[in-house]
């Protein structure tokens, strides 16, 4: 992709404070985006923030995406301080709550639910009502879904249902937006070497690693090319789409 094909975009990222987020950060400021990085971790999203390509006015936001008050103070907040809606947007906040679905509580349930998928309905509302009201010519919701909200994964009833909701979520809001320049896409990472997936057991890593055909775990950039590429107008025809980042993983 030709470097600089953000210039100009306003591009809001959630949990950019660390693994994916983080990156996607980063990839958009090389290509020339201004970057809002969003997340409830404040002293290591400003790391993010420190880490970017300097001098196009990024700031970094500490919200809740769970949140609906933190979610109106955050979009607020970037009125305030930019003259322009982001035209890209990036739903990477997440969480695991894995146990066994009969072990797993139902607090687990809720939590994952509130982050993974009404923390990004919420976003994605407060974004395209945002876009709506300045009539964006082209608007980019991008959602990280998750390979295992396709497929569904033992220990991850919660999550892996958190993410195919996001894949729903994105659809409609896909077939509602388009028609006002807004498009709305999911990327569904399999397994990436994040710091949440540091906790997998080295044993249970090899067992994975043999149901991937490329035979490695992803890296966040790998994520981050993707979520550039549906950001851009490289991809300015699709609309609705999910693609798989999974090294082959089709579970
Ligand atoms: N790592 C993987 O293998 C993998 C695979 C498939 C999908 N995903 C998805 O990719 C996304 C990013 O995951 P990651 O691997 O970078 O994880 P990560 O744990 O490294 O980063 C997640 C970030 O989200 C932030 N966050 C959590 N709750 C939040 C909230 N309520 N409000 C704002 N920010 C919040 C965290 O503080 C953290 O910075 C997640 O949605 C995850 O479900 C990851």
């Amino acid at each position: 992709m030709a470097a600089g094909s953000l210039i100009g975009r306003i591009a809001l990222v959630t949990g950019s404070a660390s693994g994916i987020g983080r990156s996607v950060c980063q990839l958009f400021a090389k290509q020339g985006a201004t970057v809002v990085a969003v997340d409830v971790q404040e002293k290591a999203n400003m790391e993010t923030l420190a880490s970017l390509l300097p001098g196009n006015n990024h700031c970094a936001l500490t919200a809740d995406i769970s949140k609906p008050a933190s979610v109106n103070e955050l979009f607020e907040k970037i009125k305030d301080s930019f003259s322009a809606a982001p035209t890209v947007v990036v739903n990477s906040a997440g969480i695991i709550r894995d146990n066994l679905l009969v072990r797993a509580t139902e607090e687990n349930f809720d939590e994952v639910i509130a982050v993974n998928l009404k923390g990004t309905y919420l976003v994605t509302q407060a974004a395209a009502k945002m876009m709506l009201s300045e009539k964006v010519d082209c608007g980019s919701i991008v959602n990280v879904s998750s390979i295992v909200g396709k497929g569904g994964n033992i220990g991850q009833c919660n999550y892996a249902a958190s993410k195919a909701g996001v894949i729903g979520l994105t659809k409609s809001a896909s077939k509602e937006l388009s028609r006002f320049n807004i498009r709305v896409n999911a990327v569904l990472p399999g397994f990436i070497n994040t710091p949440m997936t540091d906790w997998v057991p080295e044993k249970v890593l090899q067992g994975i690693m043999k149901l991937i055909p490329m035979r490695k775990l992803g890296q966040p950039e790998d994520i981050a090319e993707a979520c550039l590429f549906l950001a851009s107008k490289n991809s300015a025809y699709i609309t609705g789409a999910c693609l798989e980042v999974t090294g082959g993983l089709n579970i």
